[in-house]
């Protein structure tokens, strides 16, 4: 047990416990997904990630139980720590919403609406983001930024008009390979991820970047365009391999591996990183043990219609039928405007029920 004293935190009403230092986005996790504000830049097993996007801003109401001030700004809460007593609001703020949504105007106002041939539609966090914080119109009336497009090898596509500068790839890229290769030039308006004079990023661990990225600004090459995400099934699969875990989500079609990709969890984070030999290499089913259906937690698109643990009603027909087929009834028997005894070509004009009146 570590010594650490505990703090009592509360988030939309929901009391939770954590160690001091825990932030507030981590307790408001802890608490439970209907209270946790989404995170565009924050990944938990990014160290220093965090802090670019605001899309995580709470209201504190009450500062803590020995100053319970409220704070007079919305706070970022993957950047702000609890204190004792602490009372939060996230979605129970007008506050909160009003300004997510102003967040949301801000990052689509260069991000193209592509998502019709976009192939992050579907588990795209901005996607979903839009579609739960943000509002129908745009105020924006200008031009969209444009990029000279910039290569990342053969098995990295990137978007930059896509991306939101969330920094979460160039902090793979710090944290998981020997060298870095690339980053953020420039500032403001004209920012943008590139590998410096067109260099390729051919480590190892690269193409993790593709699944830290929380738009389609990163996307597998040997995956573009080949089909939607909702259209595959999403399998877990693990092999031996020496370089990485080897524990992966296939996401195929029939026994068509289409992409290979990390496990996520229900915070679309990655759980263990996986090497490029898994990722982009070993497309076929047989390079792989299956171990069943992947359940997506993430409340997307992606986790409807998977059928897990699906019951299906006992089927009663041989049953009924005997295995035979029989008629069921004999529709002459039973019906009024059936009788055999009548055709109907020989009823002047439409027939009536009186034609049918068996004590005519
Ligand atoms: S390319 Fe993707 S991961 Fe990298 S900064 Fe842009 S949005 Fe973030
Ligand atoms: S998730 Fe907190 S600022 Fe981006």
């Amino acid at each position: 047990m570590s010594d650490q004293p505990l703090f009592k935190v509360t988030i939309d009403n929901v009391t939770v416990e954590v160690p001091a230092g825990t932030t507030i986005l981590q307790a408001a996790r802890q608490a439970g997904p209907e209270v946790a504000p989404p995170a565009m830049c924050y990944y938990s097993k990014l160290e220093g990630s965090g802090g670019k996007c605001r899309t995580c801003l709470v209201e504190v109401s009450k500062g803590s139980e020995k100053d319970p001030r409220p704070m007079p700004k919305l706070v970022a809460s993957c950047r702000t720590t609890v204190m004792d007593g602490m009372e939060v609001k996230n979605y129970t703020s007008e506050r909160v919403l009003d300004a997510r949504a102003g967040v949301v105007e801000f990052l689509l106002i260069n991000h193209p609406l592509d998502c019709p041939i976009c192939d992050q539609a579907g588990e795209c966090h901005l996607q979903d983001l839009a579609y739960e914080h943000g509002k129908a119109g745009t105020r924006y009336e200008f031009q969209r930024r444009t990029f000279e497009k910039h290569t990342l090898g053969d098995k990295i596509q990137l978007h930059m008009t896509r991306c939101i500068l969330c920094y979460r790839c160039v902090m793979v890229a710090d944290q998981l390979t020997k060298k870095r290769e690339h980053g953020v030039l420039d500032r403001g308006e004209h920012a943008e991820i590139t590998s410096y004079l067109e260099k390729n990023l051919d480590n190892e661990f690269i193409g993790n970047v593709i699944d830290v990225c929380p738009v389609g600004a990163l996307t597998d090459k040997t995956f573009r365009f080949k089909n939607r995400v909702w259209f595959l099934k999403p399998l877990n699969a693990h092999r031996d391999c020496e370089k990485c875990c080897g524990k992966v989500t296939l996401w195929n079609r029939g026994d068509e591996v289409f992409r290979v990709t990390a496990r996520k969890d229900q915070w679309g984070e990655v759980e263990d990183w996986i090497c490029n030999d898994c990722r982009f290499d070993k497309k076929k089913t047989s390079d792989w043990v299956i171990e069943g259906p992947r359940e997506i937690a993430r409340h997307s698109v992606i986790s409807a219609n998977k059928y897990i643990g699906l019951k299906k009603p006992t089927e009663t027909i041989d049953e009924v039928i005997g295995k035979k087929p029989r008629l069921f009834m004999d529709i002459n028997k039973v019906s009024g405007v059936n009788r055999k005894d009548i055709d109907l070509s020989l009823i002047e004009g439409p027939a009536h029920s009186i034609d049918f009146d068996k004590d005519k």
